[in-house]
C-alpha cells in the first residue's frame, strides 16, 4: 500500500475541491488545498480576465506552503481548474517547484467544455514522473457547480485509482 497526497487548486464553485474530496474518500489519501499569497477577488468575469492575462504571459503566482511535503508520498494527485486551455497559473508554480523523479502523479482537470490542453500541459510540467488515471470533468459551460459528466464515470475512475494505491 502507497502513501498518497492529494493536491488541488478551486476558486470558482469549489468543482475541483468537490472530485478531491471524493478521490479522498475513495482513497483515504491526505488532502491539500494551493492557495495563492494574494486571493484572486472581484467578479467570475474579472477573475476570468485576470486569469486570462497571466496564463499568456506565463505567470506563476506565489503560492502559500502546503500542510504536507509531496516528497514524502509515492503517489500525488493533483487537480486543477481548466484557465484558458490549461491549468491555473497557482497549479503551475505547484507542479514547476518539485522534482517528481520516482513518482507517480495523477492529473485532473475540471472544465465547462473546452479542457484544451491541460492534462498534456501538467504532464510536461512534472518531467521524470510516471502519469497514470488522467482525470477529466466535466461542468456546466457557464462556469457553474452543476456536474456534466456522469457520476458514474467519475466513479469509476476513482475506483481505478483506489486500486492503484493498494497495489504498488
Ligand atoms: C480564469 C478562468 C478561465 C477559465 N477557462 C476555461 C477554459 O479555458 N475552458 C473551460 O472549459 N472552462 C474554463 N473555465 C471554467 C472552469 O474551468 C470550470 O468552471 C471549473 O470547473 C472551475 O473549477 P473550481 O470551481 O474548482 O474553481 C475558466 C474559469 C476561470 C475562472
Amino acid at each position: 500500500m502507497s502513501r498518497m497526497l492529494i493536491v488541488y487548486y478551486s476558486v470558482s464553485n469549489g468543482n475541483t475541491r468537490g472530485i478531491a474530496r471524493q478521490m479522498a474518500e475513495y482513497t483515504g489519501a491526505d488532502l491539500a488545498e494551493i492557495q495563492t499569497v494574494q486571493p484572486y477577488v472581484g467578479s467570475y468575469q474579472e477573475i476570468v480576465e485576470q486569469g486570462k492575462q497571466e496564463v499568456d504571459q506565463g505567470y506563476h503566482p506565489p503560492i502559500r506552503p502546503l500542510p504536507f511535503r509531496p516528497e514524502d508520498y509515492d503517489i500525488i494527485a493533483v487537480g486543477t481548474p481548466t484557465w484558458w486551455y490549461t491549468m491555473a497559473p497557482a497549479v503551475a508554480t505547484f507542479l514547476t517547484s518539485y522534482d517528481w523523479t520516482g513518482k507517480m502523479v495523477i492529473p485532473f482537470q475540471t472544465h465547462g467544455g473546452w479542457p484544451g490542453h491541460t492534462l498534456k500541459d501538467m504532464k510536461t510540467a512534472c518531467t521524470g514522473a510516471k502519469i497514470c488515471c488522467e482525470g477529466k470533468i466535466q461542468f456546466d459551460s457557464s462556469g457553474g457547480s452543476q456536474m456534466v459528466t456522469d457520476k458514474k464515470e467519475v466513479q469509476h475512475w476513482l475506483r481505478q485509482i483506489e486500486k492503484e494505491v493498494e497495489i504498488k
